[in-house]
């Protein structure tokens, strides 16, 4: 796992999207594995800015999302389908043929399974980009006594549900249950580029970058065992876990 610590979230936004603009410049038919919430939104919009320049194309990408919200139609503002139209597709040249957002509405297990079979279909992912959960969590896979290889169903934690409740209007609006990849799923990716900005991500963050402990109750302590990790935080969490270049 190799750290990089960014001066500030702009600043890691630009070096985030710097590893995504070169794995798609190097490899134009890249499958870049997506990720949605407030942390990536940054990321999006200097992919965006770069493409407007004429620096990166995304013509011959492929992309899949991690995760989606069960009951919200593609329509919703608050589906990640939504968000990844409205922060990135829309404003790039991806074939949308070539993305893929798991559906949250009908027959939820029915959806997970679909989403497996995307993860196959493509390949393992050759760019994952992963946020982190309060508790640690990547994509949904929630910090419990086990995790899921595969793509699945899961119920989210009140951590994840509190967390969530800023995007909502009312906390009984924030859906309670997802379909997600597994962690085996996200491990398989060639590389992978977590991102993480804010005090809140202070304990994961510690689990994960300042001790070797690798645990179900921190989940994205797995990618200490991914040969081509990649984190990227900001000066101010890195001072808050305590972490010295
Ligand atoms: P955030 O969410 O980027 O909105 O903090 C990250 C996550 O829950 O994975």
């Amino acid at each position: 796992m190799r750290l990089i610590c960014a001066k500030n979230y702009q600043d890691m936004s630009r070096k985030a999207a710097n590893l995504i603009s070169a794995q798609v410049i190097l490899c134009p038919e890249s499958v870049l594995g997506l990720a949605t919430g407030s942390t990536p939104i940054g990321i999006y919009r200097q992919l965006i800015s770069w493409y407007e320049k004429g620096d990166v194309d995304f013509s011959k990408a492929v992309s899949i999302n991690l995760d989606e919200y069960c009951g919200l139609s593609p329509r919703d503002p608050q589906s990640y389908s939504c968000f990844m139209h409205q922060n990135f597709f829309d404003h790039i040249n991806i074939d949308k043929k070539n993305t893929f957002v798991a559906s949250g509405m009908g027959d939820f297990e029915a959806n997970a399974r679909e989403l497996e079979e995307k993860v196959r279909e493509g390949g393992a992912a050759d760019l994952q980009l992963l946020g982190i959960g309060n508790n640690g969590h990547i994509a949904f896979n929630e910090a419990s006594d086990h995790l899921i290889a595969v793509a699945h169903t899961e119920k989210l934690t009140e951590s994840t549900i509190n967390a969530n409740a800023r995007f909502f209007e009312k906390k009984e609006d924030v859906p309670t249950m997802a379909i997600t990849m597994g962690m085996g799923d996200i491990l398989a990716a060639k590389k992978v580029v977590l991102a993480a900005t804010g005090l809140a991500k202070v304990p994961a963050i510690k689990g994960l970058i300042m001790d070797d402990v690798i645990t179900t109750q921190n989940p994205s302590t797995m990618l200490k065992m991914h040969e081509d990790a990649v984190v990227v935080i900001d000066r101010e969490l890195a001072d808050a876990v305590g972490y010295r270049a």
